[in-house]
């Protein structure tokens, strides 16, 4: 594929982990497991391939509210993950940004993220952002607020540097899993002009050949961004 159809930044929406479990008779942590080890080996794919930047729906501000034991285990699966693998990830020159208001996880969690953030190589080629209690209408919120305080008019350039997506560019192409149909409060501002895949394959199912799949789809699409067709 040629060097300049490969999208930038790819959002990843992991849906699906919950069914996977399910018809394996499992518990719904069992599901989430899975999907992070696939998450894993997607990640290590995507920089191999090209991707710039790569972000993974984690944890939604909704999400939250889930049963105390899904969280539980959703957390437990973070602890491991921000103290282990992600040491694997540095070796390989990528870096972690987080994204999502983290102060309202368990401290110890928060940290974590804090520290993976902070320890990531500098010159990085590859960004793995993690959208953890990650909410657009809670980012957008966040920003006004901020720019109200400032009592400054903000162009979008200005708004987007108080997004916590700043320096990160917004998403070329964003994928779900799961067989949903919607963005369930992902990236809204930043995917204004985004390109959209969807597929009923279950996260933990989704291949790294599922991912090359909707590259290869994207990159037959033609981006007009309002213009007239070439
Ligand atoms: C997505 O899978 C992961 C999280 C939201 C944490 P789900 O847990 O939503 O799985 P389904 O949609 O119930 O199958
Ligand atoms: C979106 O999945 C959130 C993540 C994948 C982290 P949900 O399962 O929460 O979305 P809805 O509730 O079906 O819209
Ligand atoms: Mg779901």
């Amino acid at each position: 594929m040629a060097e300049s159809r490969i999208p930038l930044h790819v959002g990843l929406i992991m849906d699906g982990n919950g069914r996977w479990a399910k018809k394996r008779l499992m518990p719904r942590s069992y599901g989430h497991k899975s999907g992070m080890n696939r998450m894993i080996g997607l990640a290590e794919h995507a920089q191999k391939v090209g991707v710039k930047y790569l972000t993974v729906y984690t944890l939604s501000t909704e999400n939250l509210s889930r049963p105390r034991e899904e969280l539980d285990g959703l957390f437990g699966l973070f602890r491991k993950y921000f103290k282990t693998n992600v040491k694997k990830l540095y070796e390989k020159n990528a870096r972690v940004k987080v994204i999502g208001n983290i102060s309202a996880l368990p401290d110890d969690v928060a940290k974590l993220l804090e520290e993976s953030q902070a320890s990531s190589p500098e010159n990085a080629d590859f960004t793995l952002v993690f959208a953890i209690n990650y909410g657009s209408r809670a980012e957008i919120l966040n920003a006004v607020n901020r720019a109200i305080e400032d009592g400054k008019k903000l162009d979008e350039r200005g708004f987007g540097s108080l997004l916590y997506t700043d320096g990160i560019p917004d998403p070329d192409l964003i994928v779900r899993t799961g067989g949903e149909l919607r963005l369930s409060n992902f990236l809204c501002y930043q995917s204004a002009y985004s390109e959209l895949y969807f597929t009923d394959t279950l996260f933990p199912d989704f291949s790294d050949e599922q991912f090359d799949k909707a590259l290869k789809d994207y990159a037959s699409r033609e981006r007009r961004f309002g213009k007239v067709q070439q």
